[in-house]
């Protein structure tokens, strides 16, 4: 079993993140690693060069992230936690799965259409080869499982056509190149959505910050949110049926379900018949309790830049390791001479 997964280090946590991505990481990690399995996390910083950034702030971003990442429990003794550019594999093998890749297949990724937006002539090169690299960030560490939320599984399911297509090519059935991963989605806290608008992700790019929870805002600050979150005038319902339609009252259920780790019918068989009054509060206490040990285990290790970059340094000597021998590979097998 190998876990492979990343996130980009732009903006802040936020609570899609972490119920749809990072919680998992962190259960996973814990499976895995009692049974000899291992896991790697990494700071996407060459994916978050895809857009318009100020470098500085991708610098601090990157340290920022890994200071929350360790927060939320990615121990960095039992995972390998990096950051991409130190490890050029990723970049070499995007370029070598570059020639398996094939246009239409890029033209269909959903999120190109959206980050692209109108101005595509303007969009990056690297916003539209983008998958390619995500591709390359799994398929160099042969991973088995790649626990990410929903709006990432367009992009998983392309890594295993390149896989695919690149074994078919170049290598035997008895002996691949790469192994196909597997994308682990939660059921509950797939997509997390904007407190603002239930049809919309919670996202760090939405300019609203009410938008969304950050793994960094205080108690108040969360109450706030969810205080403000955006519902409707009915009471919840007693079942889950009785959330069809009601996109916003759905997501604030999921949420408390996601975070109390119970089903949401359990917390309508609570909640059903009351309204967001008395719904409110409690999801904003919930929220205080579950993350604000995180946070304060943030706010301790977020300024200790000498930690922070050993612990990088250090994951990515062990990624760069880990590599080789699949970066190898493919070089052979492409008849490239090194
Ligand atoms: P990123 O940085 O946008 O998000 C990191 C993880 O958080 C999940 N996520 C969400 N889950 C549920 N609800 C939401 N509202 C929500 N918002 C974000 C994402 O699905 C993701 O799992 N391209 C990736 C980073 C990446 C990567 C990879 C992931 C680069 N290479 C290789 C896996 C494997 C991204 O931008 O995620």
């Amino acid at each position: 079993m190998r876990i492979v997964s990343g996130i980009q280090p732009t903006g802040n946590l936020h609570l899609g993140n972490y119920l749809g991505a990072i919680r998992n990481w962190v259960r996973m990690q814990d499976d895995a690693t009692a049974q000899g399995g291992d896991c790697l996390f990494f700071l996407a910083d060459l994916h978050a060069i895809s857009m318009p950034h100020v470098p500085a702030e991708l610098t601090a971003n990157t340290r920022a992230m890994t200071a929350a990442l360790v927060a939320c429990g990615i121990a960095p003794d039992r995972s390998t936690l990096f950051n991409q550019a130190r490890v050029p594999a990723h970049a070499e093998l995007q370029w070598l799965l570059n020639g398996t890749a094939r246009l239409g297949w890029l033209n269909r990724m959903t999120q190109f259409k959206d980050k692209s937006g109108k101005n595509r002539e303007s969009a990056s090169a690297a916003l539209y080869t983008y998958p390619v690299l995500q591709a390359a960030d799994v398929l160099l560490y042969q991973a088995t499982h790649v626990p990410v939320g929903e709006d990432q599984k367009q992009h998983l399911e392309l890594a295993r056509d390149i896989a695919q297509k690149f074994n078919n090519d170049y290598a035997s059935e008895e002996a691949p190149v790469f192994t196909l991963p597997e994308p682990i989605i939660p059921a509950d806290a797939a997509r997390i959505m904007s407190l603002r608008d239930g049809s919309a992700k919670m996202s760090k790019s939405d300019p609203s910050d009410m938008s969304r929870i950050n793994l960094t805002d205080d108690a108040d600050a969360m109450m706030q949110k969810v205080k403000k979150a955006k519902t409707d005038p009915e009471p919840l319902p007693s079942e889950a049926a009785g959330l069809e339609g009601r996109a916003e009252a759905r997501n604030l259920v999921g949420i408390y379900a996601t975070l109390a780790d119970v089903g949401v019918d359990a917390v309508l068989r609570d909640f059903g018949g009351r309204g967001f009054g008395a719904f409110k509060p409690a999801l904003g206490e919930l929220l205080v309790e579950k993350l604000a040990p995180i946070n304060a285990r943030f706010v301790a290790l977020k300024d200790d830049v000498a930690a922070l970059d050993a612990i990088l340094e250090r994951g990515a000597a062990k990624a760069r390791a880990l590599a080789k021998p699949t970066l190898d590979a493919t070089y052979h097998v492409l008849g490239l001479c090194r």
